[in-house]
């Protein structure tokens, strides 16, 4: 079940892998350590202190493990839902148990890289999960927070074209609605696509005009953009999604990436998909706890819809524009109390595996998103999951990179609107090789700056 090309890792110098697991980690990690020390000096009660104290120490061994490159243990019971997982993975690499050149390797370095980067967020879990206080506490929340609330800008231009509910002049020709839907599918797949650049992991510290740079969301600047999309299968997308009118189910599933702009981004297009009839219902997949410091919890879904409700987050907007933000909001929270709207958040989605595995690790979760017409899959991370996070040359077919998820039987149209942040990248066509090389010699950070995209469709596989 494993592709024929290496996994990256930390100890490839010439990969993302190598700079994010010896300088991006431990300093999310001090940051984290950091958010927590500003919490404790805020508590008066002594166990609560105390308790907080001994969260600080357990991130403290975290940062000292990574720091001395120790080998990975195995995830004390802390009562989440997906341990066992963990373990039976971790056990893997102490048994010999696999002589595949993926799985050998025990320590932060030697470990697939997706596996040891996940297995960090997994011990920052640990760390809080067995305290007695301090079980739900977030160590980025307030990170998250604080760049929506730096976006306005964007917010405002999204919430005052979108609030009012999107309907189509009368007196259109079918097909002339047909092609002012599309036209409007393609314009808020690129706006949901390109609020993938604004993460957190990579932009900490973030000045407001940079944040406004990455999240210009008008008519020309996406014409500009599509440039930037290297494997480009818009139009197929559409293709697909136009047949979803009328049909039965007529469900979309996110598997979501990011809080704040970009969860906002989401929501904005989910919000067409309902309005123009082309879905029935969204599905959307979150995590259960924090992870890659920005990616959506619950507490964060309903903190964004309760903000822009009844928020006070942005003091220089107009009343005009709180409005917007208001009215698009109470529709969304509609559409949950409706059902037309579903947060979801597996296990599953919280461990060091590939989506390779899916099938087998969480066969509950596979079938669920079988009988989806589409799952739409955000961001970086998702991407490498869903790719195996591999020395795939850029020509791989997206089929062929993410392997089960297109070939199993029961395999949903899985659509990946990703970013380009990482070392992984395929899709690009017959000519990718070339065209990857090209930019390696002209633009040697193409691969982490964000700058270019990729939107890929496989069309999945009838049960
Ligand atoms: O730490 C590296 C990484 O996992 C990259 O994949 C990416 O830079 C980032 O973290 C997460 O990006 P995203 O939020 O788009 O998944
Ligand atoms: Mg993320």
């Amino acid at each position: 079940n494993n592709p024929p090309w290496p996994a990256f890792r930390g100890y490839h110098e010439y990969s993302f892998a190598h700079a994010t697991m010896s300088a991006r980690l431990p300093t999310i990690l001090g940051k984290a350590i950091d958010d927590t020390t500003r919490t404790l000096n805020e508590q008066s009660d002594e166990e609560r202190v105390l308790d907080l104290v001994r969260c600080i120490e357990r991130m403290e061994e975290l940062m000292s493990d990574l720091g001395s490159n120790r080998k990975l243990r195995p995830i004390v019971d802390d009562g989440e839902a997906d341990v066992a997982l963990w373990n039976k993975e971790i056990a893997k690499y102490f048994q010999g148990e696999s002589t595949s050149h993926i799985i050998t390797g025990k320590d932060f370095m030697n470990a697939p890289w997706l596996f040891a980067e996940a297995y960090k967020y997994r011990r920052l879990r640990e760390s809080f999960a067995v305290s007695k206080f301090w079980n739900d506490y977030d160590v980025f929340y307030r990170q998250k927070c604080d760049t929506f609330s730096r976006s306005a800008e964007a917010v405002f231009e999204l919430s005052m074209r979108f609030a009012e509910p999107f309907t189509l002049a009368e007196n259109l020709s079918d097909e002339e609605k047909l092609e002012a839907e599309r036209l409007m599918f393609l314009e808020l797949t690129q706006v949901c696509l390109w609020g993938n650049s604004t993460d957190l992991s990579l932009l900490i510290n973030m000045t407001e005009d940079q944040i406004k740079a990455l999240q210009s969301t008008g008519g020309d600047h996406l014409a500009a953009t599509e440039k930037n999309i290297l494997g480009n299968h818009l139009p197929k997308l559409w293709e697909t999604v136009k047949e979803l009118r009328g049909k039965t189910g007529g469900r979309i599933d996110f598997v979501l990436d990011n809080a704040g702009f970009e969860l906002y981004c989401d929501c904005v297009y989910a919000d067409f998909l309902i309005q123009s009839g082309l879905a029935k219902t969204v599905h959307f997949h979150g995590k259960r706890y924090p992870w890659f410091v920005s990616d959506v919890t619950r507490k964060d879904w309903n903190w964004l819809l309760n903000t822009m409700v009844y928020g006070q987050l942005f003091p220089k907007a107009s009343d005009q524009e709180m409005e917007s933000l208001r009215r698009l909001g109470l529709r969304w929270k509609q559409y949950e109390k409706e059902g037309k709207w579903i947060y979801e958040q597996h296990p599953f989605w919280c461990t060091g595996y590939t989506f390779w595995d899916l099938l087998s690790e969480a066969p509950d979760l596979f079938l669920h998103l079988s009988r989806s017409d589409l799952v739409i899959f955000k961001g970086d991370l998702n991407h490498r999951k869903l790719t195996y996070d591999c020395h795939a040359p850029a020509s791989t077919t997206f089929e062929h990179a993410i392997g089960p998820m297109a070939s199993s039987a029961g395999a949903p149209k899985v659509a990946s609107l990703r970013t380009v942040k990482s070392d992984v990248v395929v899709g690009l066509g017959d000519e990718g090789d070339e065209l990857a090389e090209k930019l390696d010699k002209e633009e040697p950070g193409w691969k982490i700056s964000g700058k270019y995209a990729v939107v890929l469709l496989s069309e999945g596989r009838p049960g």
